[in-house]
């Protein structure tokens, strides 16, 4: 072992490295499952001083580094090779600071996202990143990879939610950028650098979040589409009726909805007839503005022919509910067989274009399969997944993850869309980006990287392709 790691081995002690396979076992697989890593040791700094040790011995040492929040990443992103290091910013879990008046939150990376939540709560402010891995994704990992999820729609991904960072260079040196403030123009934007960056350009250590008023009230419903281009005469009316207090805008095909009610416990479709699309919708406000504006919009847009039935939450318990049917979709998945899932976003109004003819073309290379498109379609972002044809082996279906990939990723570009919207890059999509992004867009990230990572320690292979 090369003397820096030797030296910080001895200064991390066995809570903070270590290098047993059982042990390390947790932080080698990724959330699917398709990929295994393998690693030097897991190293569990316990504050961002011996994060600054980390970097510095890695640096020295020449060895490769993988930062890792709660490793519920989906592209691969926090998965190591052998010979690397596995940075774990689990125990940099403290809530630093909270000001309500100036509406942020100081947050070490480790915390995790639903702790966040409830700490701003406690001060009667809400953070409103919220997505489906929130009792186990952490902030650290939420800002590198610019995390999306439920509600940004109205609130922004993690990059609008972020006032402040503090981030451990490749050196070991420390920029502290933990500012509270609305306005700076001081310069090129460092902080916007590093969000989304997924550990290939620092480390994120800790960073003050931007809280909002806690809202009153919540109105939810399910609301079941004429077809599915009525999502977006549905979206315009539902944003403007509600004076953009819309929170939530999530698509439910049927497929979907069957899964969730015959797969998961306590989902329950609350509708009588099997529609083809329904939308689930979220508004919140103050008193009684949210649910009175809800209830009539619904009444407009089904007199407008736009939906033809719609549940509204009477409760909270009914809009946990529904809430429910949305998240379980995506855990029902696994057990329709297996699925090749797409992250994309396209302009809003292209959504049902795109779906209908993803769905055509890949049904045309793989005749029986299954699309199972769902997701925030209020920020144009699909999760165009698909289900393993019935009658065909699950191995012969994922050998063909690269051919559907290619179809959805070409029609995607074609519509001016992104292949990956909100789970970023990390290394399963490197080879997207040599195909999508332009010569000049990847020399500038290349650029960046060098810069700020010179001999190429941080998170390497993740994000940029070979070359
Ligand atoms: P990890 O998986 O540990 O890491 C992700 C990437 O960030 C890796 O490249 C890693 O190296 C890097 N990283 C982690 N911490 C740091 C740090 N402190 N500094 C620098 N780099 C770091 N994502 C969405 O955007 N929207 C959703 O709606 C959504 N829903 C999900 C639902 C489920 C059930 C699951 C399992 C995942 C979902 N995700 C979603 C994906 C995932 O939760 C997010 O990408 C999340 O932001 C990752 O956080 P993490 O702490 O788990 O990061
Ligand atoms: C979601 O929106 O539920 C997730 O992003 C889907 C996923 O994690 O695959
Ligand atoms: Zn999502």
């Amino acid at each position: 072992m090369h003397p820096a790691l030797a030296r910080l081995r001895t200064r991390l002690g066995p809570a903070g490295w270590l290098d047993q396979p059982a042990a390390m076992a947790p932080y080698l697989e990724e959330s699917r499952a398709r990929h295994h890593g393998a690693a030097l040791a897991v190293v569990r700094p316990a504050d961002t001083a011996a994060v600054a040790a980390v970097l510095a011995a890695c640096h020295e040492a020449g060895v490769g580094m993988v930062p890792q929040g709660g490793n519920t990443g989906r592209c691969a992103g926090a998965l190591p090779t052998a010979g690397q290091l596995v940075l774990s910013l689990a125990r940099l879990d403290r809530i630093r600071a909270v000001d309500a008046l100036d509406g942020s939150l100081t947050a070490e990376a480790g915390c995790i996202l639903a702790d966040v939540q409830a700490a701003a709560r406690a001060h009667g402010r809400l953070f409103p990143l919220s997505l489906g891995a929130e009792g186990s994704c952490t902030i650290g990992g939420n800002l590198a990879t610019n995390a999306g999820g439920l509600n940004v729609l109205r609130y922004g991904s993690a990059r609008a939610l972020c006032l402040g960072l503090e981030v451990v260079l490749a050196d070991g040196r420390v920029w502290d950028g933990l500012r509270r403030l609305r306005k700076d123009n001081t310069g090129y934007d460092l902080r916007d650098l590093f969000i989304g960056s997924e550990g290939t350009l620092g480390v994120i250590t800790a960073a003050v979040l931007r809280l909002f008023p806690l809202p009153e009230r919540r109105a939810t419903a399910l609301a079941a589409l004429a077809d599915l281009d009525a999502c977006l005469a549905l979206l315009a009316r539902a944003r403007h009726a509600s004076a953009d207090t819309l929170t939530s805008f999530e698509l439910l095909p049927r497929i979907g909805l069957d899964a969730a009610v015959r797969h998961v416990p306590g989902c329950r479709d609350p509708f009588d007839v099997a529609h083809a699309w329904c939308v689930l919708l979220e508004l919140d406000g103050a008193g009684d503005a949210p649910a009175a504006r809800l209830e009539a919009l619904l009444a407009d847009a089904l007199a407008a022919g736009e939906i033809v039935d719609a549940a509204t939450a009477a409760s909270e318990a009914q809009a946990a509910a529904l809430w429910r049917l949305r998240e379980g979709l995506v855990e029902a998945q696994r057990h329709e067989g297996a699925s090749i899932k797409h992250d994309v976003a396209v302009p809003v109004s292209r959504v049902p274009e795109f779906i209908r003819q993803a769905s055509a073309a890949c049904t045309a290379l793989l005749p029986g399969v299954r699309p199972y498109p769902f997701g925030h379609v209020g920020d144009g972002n699909v999760h165009f997944n698909l289900s393993q044809p019935p009658g065909m082996a699950a191995a012969d279906f994922l050998a063909c993850w690269g051919r559907c990939e290619r179809v959805v990723h070409d029609l995607v570009a074609a519509c001016g869309g992104s292949f990956s919207a909100e789970h970023g890059v990390g290394r399963s999509k490197t080879g997207e980006m040599a195909r999508y992004k332009s010569p000049l867009e990847l020399e500038l990230m290349r650029g960046i990287k060098r810069t700020l990572d010179p001999r190429g320690i941080l998170n390497p292979g993740a994000v940029l392709p070979p070359g």
